[in-house]
């Protein structure tokens, strides 16, 4: 990692407990309320897929300010993954487990065919958010160019149900 890359890194802030006992949650609004953090981090979820997507989709809530700054950044649009019942026009839907219970991404059918996706969210986990983006994605007919996060949190099997991804920070 570059010198400003480490100095972003230190500006994630782990907190114990939160929001319920046993999770560590990984806290990024220092890192964005920082301009240089905010600033290289966003050209890094970026960097290793230049020239290999069209169009940036970013998962709600957290993955959204990632991806907007990431896709001023690219010179592309910007498609907002949306949970349940938030999109007047959803195209496709997709159910996730979550650790307790289950969610429901929506997504609007906005992508000319044939598009290709760079899909962004701040954290990797389970990985069970990003691949009901992917697939939510592919059922609409557009090509997942690429899968990019911020944060990676190693050991919790995000990156056995994803595949090949793109980390700017990992945990270990
Ligand atoms: C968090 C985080 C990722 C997801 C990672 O989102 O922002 O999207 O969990 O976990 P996973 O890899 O196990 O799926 P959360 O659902 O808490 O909602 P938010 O982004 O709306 O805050
Ligand atoms: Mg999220």
């Amino acid at each position: 990692l570059s010198p400003a890359l480490t100095r972003a890194a230190s500006l994630i802030r782990s907190i114990p407990d939160y929001p319920e006992p046993g999770i560590l949650f990984r806290d990024i609004t220092p890192l964005l309320a920082d301009a240089e953090a905010l600033r290289v981090t966003t050209e890094a979820i970026i960097e290793p897929f230049a020239g290999q997507f069209d169009v940036i989709a970013g998962i709600e809530a957290r993955g959204f300010l990632i991806a907007s700054a990431a896709a001023i950044s690219a010179g592309v649009g910007l498609i907002p993954i949306r949970k349940a019942g938030k999109l007047p026009r959803p195209a496709a839907s997709v159910d996730y487990a979550l650790e307790y219970g289950t969610a429901t991404i929506e997504m609007h059918d906005d992508l000319p065919a044939g598009s290709r996706v760079l899909l962004i969210d701040d954290v990797l986990a389970t990985g069970g958010t990003l691949a009901a983006g992917r697939q939510l994605i592919e059922q609409l007919g557009s090509h997942v160019a690429g899968i990019s996060v911020l944060f990676e949190i190693d050991g919790l099997g995000g990156r056995d149900l994803i595949g090949d991804l793109h980390t700017v920070f990992h945990s270990a």
